[in-house]
């Protein structure tokens, strides 16, 4: 295997961006640091604007090679640098979509002077036509008493009645909250939903996905739930403890999926004096299935369908 596949290095990603070869990488998946201001243990939020775009440059330069011809990049930037950066990929890529994430933030005051923002900007750029684009993983079903109401003769047997619809391009997903089970210690971290539908869509299976950002590791940890492999690098060591500590859990997430029996356990037959059903309910063993969907919000995916629906769930509008 090669030996830059599923590591998280910790140093800069431009120097660490050698480490992988040109061509190999199938998504680049990332969240770099804005240029507000923010606070991840070192100095890179911090750099004037001239210094940012200028070194923003410098890390496209150096990641875009690793694509390959099918190849992908989601970026999530605010308002403030995305007219600028959106040009510079422009300038090397074709722009698919401008993606808005809600991020669902509450009414309290906010601003005076200007209007509250409460979004990010996510660009999606292509490296040719024949990019992977997989939108039947990440539908949204319909449910039934809309699919009712468009029960209408001309709309029988349409794919998109009977798969689910397009996600669109706003996204309303609640940031992560303090008590949310998936939050770790870091300032802006993302929501394995929105990550894992970005995934899904836009790398096929077993395919590599790079974040040159990696912060807590979300784009590693939805990359192993969803089948993918990754790779990445994070500055701060704290953060890539955190990373560690997420891929364990994901992994033993995984092992306890792969354990649970994968065919429908028959009940045990029942003696004719008892309720047949009361007792058939009562001695059914969970199937792989039933364990996903009663698993919590962080639990691994065991496939593909089973992925489709919780996203669907979590993500529609
Ligand atoms: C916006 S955060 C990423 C958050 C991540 N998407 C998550 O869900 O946790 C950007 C991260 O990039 C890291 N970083 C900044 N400059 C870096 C560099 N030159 N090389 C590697 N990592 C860097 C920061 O320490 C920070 O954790």
């Amino acid at each position: 295997m090669s030996s830059f596949i599923n590591q998280i290095f910790n140093e800069d990603a431009i120097t660490g961006l050698q480490r992988i070869p040109d061509g190999s990488i199938d998504l680049i998946l990332t969240d770099p640091p804005y240029g507000l201001g923010k606070d991840y243990g070192n100095d890179s939020d911090k750099q004037e604007a001239a210094e940012y775009l200028a070194w923003t440059e410098r890390w496209i330069d150096a990641a875009l090679p690793k694509l390959k011809p099918t190849g992908s990049l989601y970026i999530f930037l605010t308002w403030r640098y995305s007219p600028e950066i959106f040009v510079m990929l422009k300038q090397r890529m074709t722009m698919i979509n401008e993606i808005i994430w809600d991020r669902r933030v509450p009414s309290m005051g906010g601003s005076t002077r200007s209007f509250t923002s409460v979004h990010d900007t996510i660009g999606l750029f292509v490296k040719s036509k024949s990019y992977y684009f997989d939108l039947d993983s990440v539908r949204i079903p319909y449910d039934a008493e809309t699919k009712k109401a468009r029960s209408r003769s001309i709309f029988v047997g349409a794919k998109w009645l009977e798969l689910g619809y397009n996600p669109k391009d706003l996204w309303s997903v609640s940031r992560i909250h303090k008590e949310d089970p998936e939050r770790v210690e870091h300032p802006t971290q993302k929501p394995l939903e929105i990550i894992e539908r970005m995934v899904m869509a836009s790398c096929p299976e077993g395919g590599v996905v790079l974040d040159p950002f990696m912060g807590s590791g979300t784009t590693a940890v939805a990359a192993r739930r969803c089948g993918r492999q990754f790779v990445g690098f994070e500055l701060n060591p704290d953060y890539c403890a955190i990373i560690d500590a997420r891929l364990q859990s994901a992994e033993a997430e995984l092992q306890t999926l792969n354990n649970q029996p994968t065919e429908p356990v028959r009940t045990k037959p029942v003696s004719k004096t008892t309720s047949t059903r009361k007792k058939s309910t009562a001695t059914k063993k969970p199937t792989s299935k039933a364990a996903t969907k009663a698993a919590p919000k962080t639990t691994a995916l065991k496939t593909r369908s089973v992925r489709a629906k919780k996203l669907a769930v979590a993500l529609s509008d």
